[in-house]
């Protein structure tokens, strides 16, 4: 009678919260009787499979004693152990490795999560396929890096390439880099790699490293913009790396945004800005690092810095020595793709100086770093990092700069952070955000306005 009352409080609770219980099996026996139904024996789920046509390695079973793992274990998917007060009690008997939920809100919950996340992988497998044979067959397809989000094709195929300047409004003289899976896909492609940078690689590939080297003749002169080198990476991103292996070829692909425009560090921004040319975007959540591959030419007798990025310039040098830095911030662009002006948002950037306070009367954001005491005069304020720390603040600096820009704010202050570490190329970027020395022509703006 007891057993019955509960099992219909039961049944009328979770009803109540639109979980409706087909069937309920009760053993009426004693131990003594050594049915066939007694726990552990998987007699009742057999009976439930049966009769409701269940996939029982597809289920999930929920109980308070070990004995009902041990079943499932033995037949089902999984089980979730409760920790009831008969729980706790049998807690000692359950075997190591069991999950354990401390209510049966818990229990279900980690049930739904199981379900979506298996269906999430089962979703990207398909995606990762459907894009490296997109890429293979000479179609775009967004990926994403430890750095930015990537907008790939394949680099054999020009009209493919093509396609990638013209989605992205990129200028024809601003040479995409090259993305490989492993060494020799890159020595297929360079005429040949010299000691240090062949020590580079061997030490960041993959990674957020670019290599520019001089190009073999075989590479289509639209990659490079017609420049006789090549740029090249390896990716550190599980993701990327197996795209490209199943695409095949190497992947030249530029960061997935409008040229001059905030880089995406989320398939979100990648949607946002580019969804409705690109079909196929690959989400493998946040960049782990946040700003794009540090870029080293090979081309001249010195080593040089290109573009401050991912790994600091220090790391490079305690490798190779030193290599020739150069103000990448000048008016006068000196190389392909180093524009004064970039990854700009469309709210005007202003850079304080120290001591120096932001303008007055107007709607402003803030991007902070470390303890700021200023806050009252924000409307809006995105902490890159509180505690000071470099790396988080390169992860959080464009996706702060997308929230901020679409708050129609007069204005984003910032201040430079320290210049060390990846505080050289959050500078950078900085910089480049607030230079109004270039305007960005209008044909280039108008996907994200
Ligand atoms: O982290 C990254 O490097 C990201 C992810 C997607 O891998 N990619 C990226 O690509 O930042 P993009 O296109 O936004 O910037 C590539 C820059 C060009 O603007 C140019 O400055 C330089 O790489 N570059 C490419 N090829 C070059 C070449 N042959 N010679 C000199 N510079 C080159
Ligand atoms: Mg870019």
């Amino acid at each position: 009678h007891d057993v019955e009352k509960i099992n219909d409080y039961i049944v009328s609770y979770l009803a109540k919260n639109s979980v409706f219980v087909k069937e309920v099996y009760v053993c009426p026996h004693r131990r003594s009787d050594a049915c066939s139904c007694i726990k552990p024996k998987p007699f009742f789920f057999q009976q439930a499979a049966a009769k409701f046509d269940l996939d029982l390695t597809a289920s999930v079973a929920v109980g308070d004693h070990p004995h009902d793992i041990d079943t499932t274990q033995n037949l089902l998917g999984s089980g979730v152990y409760l920790l009831s007060g008969h729980g706790r009690k049998h807690f000692h008997e359950l075997r190591a490795g069991t999950l354990a939920a401390p209510t049966l809100r818990e229990a279900v919950d980690w049930i739904f999560a199981l379900k979506q996340y298996d269906n999430k992988v089962l979703k990207l497998q398909e995606a990762l396929h459907k894009a490296g044979e997109a890429i293979k067959n000479g179609k775009l397809a967004a990926f994403p890096t430890e750095t930015v989000y990537g907008l790939g094709a394949n680099a054999f195929n020009t009209q493919a390439v093509a396609r990638v300047f013209e989605v992205k409004r990129r200028p024809a003289n601003d040479p995409l880099i090259v993305h490989i899976a492993d060494i020799s896909q890159a020595e297929r492609l360079v005429e040949h790699f010299g000691e240090k940078a062949q020590k580079l690689a061997e030490r960041f590939w993959p990674g957020p490293l670019t290599l520019v080297l001089k190009k073999s003749p075989n590479v289509p002169d639209m990659v490079t913009s017609g420049f006789p080198n090549i740029a090249i990476r390896m990716p550190d991103n599980q993701l990327a790396l197996e795209l490209i292996r199943i695409s095949g070829v190497p992947v030249a692909a530029p960061s997935a945004n409008p040229f001059g425009y905030i880089s995406p560090t989320s398939a979100e921004h990648v949607r946002q800005q580019l969804g409705k040319e690109v079909g196929i975007i690959l989400d493998g959540g946040q960049c782990r690092v946040g700003v794009e591959s540090t870029i080293i030419s090979f081309v001249n007798t010195l080593p040089e810095v290109l573009r401050y990025g991912g790994i600091p310039i220090e790391e490079i040098e305690k490798l190779i020595g030193p290599v020739i830095r150069k103000n990448t911030n000048q008016a006068k662009q000196l190389y392909p793709g180093q524009f004064p002006r970039h990854y700009s948002p469309h709210t005007p950037v202003i850079l304080l100086k120290p001591g120096e306070n932001p303008p007055e009367g107007k709607s402003i954001g803030l991007l902070g770093f470390g303890s700021s005491k200023e806050t009252a005069q924000f409307t809006s304020i995105e902490m890159l990092s509180s505690t000071g720390d470099l790396d988080e603040a390169a992860v959080n600096l464009y996706g702060a700069l997308h929230r901020l820009d679409a708050l129609n704010l007069d204005v984003i202050v910032a201040r430079l952070v320290p210049d060390e570490g990846l505080g050289t190329a959050i500078n950078d970027r900085l910089r480049k955000a607030a230079n109004q020395s270039i305007q960005i022509p209008e044909t280039e703006k108008r996907q994200t306005e």
